[in-house]
């Protein structure tokens, strides 16, 4: 069941972003948190034009480290992405990024990151999974459902005991709440805060608010070049 909600969302998902982006090419996007393995996920091809930049801390979390790079399209930059600044985020066309932000370590984190990303002035498109649904993609049991928003002790008890549809349960409650420490999820009203100056939707595959969308869609207008017509052209 869990997969068939994971597919229509991220088909849904995939459909919003393509209706996003603007039609001129080619677009570079930096990816906050991004791996190989989603891009490929989402059917990406040369001919899309978009040039991907991973920002990845792939030395610590080796989940989807070791893919190759599929020719120049993507590249990976291991670094931590609290570390970027709204200089380097706006030498990009456009911000990504999917099922990342609610890792980082505190709210503290999270709002200093969004920050930058609204100073940067440039587009984003940033998702989240939605604390506020029965099922929680990082614990996806039926056991324990709204668990993204029980208290940190009760979640750290629980999973000390259970693996709670995780890769395993934690040996103890300090690991389990160390373990917790990169996991603040968020809600709309979460990422309404971080970005004010966001549109937002709720993906609700079978009307389950399973995730939380935020995207600012200000796309500079293309620079002149040898094709365009005079913007005072007087119509004929
Ligand atoms: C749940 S995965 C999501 C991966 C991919 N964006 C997707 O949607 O399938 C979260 C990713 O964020 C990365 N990550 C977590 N904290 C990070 C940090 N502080 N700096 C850079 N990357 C980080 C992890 O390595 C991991 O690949």
């Amino acid at each position: 069941m869990l997969q068939k909600l994971r597919a229509w969302t991220r088909a849904r998902r995939r459909a919003h972003f393509q209706n996003f982006l603007p039609a001129r090419r080619p677009l570079r996007i930096v990816d906050l948190g991004g791996t190989v393995p989603f891009w490929r996920g989402w059917g990406l091809t040369p001919e899309d034009q978009l040039h991907i930049t991973l920002i990845n801390n792939h030395h610590i979390d080796t989940t989807a480290a070791g893919y190759g790079n599929d020719g120049a399209q993507i590249v990976n930059r291991v670094f931590d992405a609290n570390d970027v600044t709204a200089d380097y985020l706006a030498s990009f066309d456009l911000i990504f990024s999917n099922s990342f932000l609610e890792h980082l370590d505190s709210r503290q984190a999270q709002a200093r990151l969004a920050a930058k990303i609204c100073d940067s002035g440039k587009p984003f498109f940033i998702q989240a999974p939605n604390k506020n649904s029965p099922v929680d993609p990082h614990f996806p049991t039926p056991l324990a459902p709204f668990f993204a928003i029980y208290p940190r002790k009760v979640q750290a008890a629980l999973l000390a005991r259970f693996r709670l549809g995780s890769s395993a349960r934690s040996a103890n409650v300090a690991d389990a709440m160390e373990r917790m420490r990169f996991y603040n999820p968020l809600g709309l009203a979460d990422m309404r805060a971080l970005f004010p100056v966001a549109n937002f939707a709720v993906e609700r595959p079978l009307g389950v608010p399973m995730s939380v969308l935020a995207w600012r869609d200000n796309w500079a207008p293309a620079a002149a070049n040898k094709n365009s017509a005079p913007l005072t052209a007087a119509v004929a």
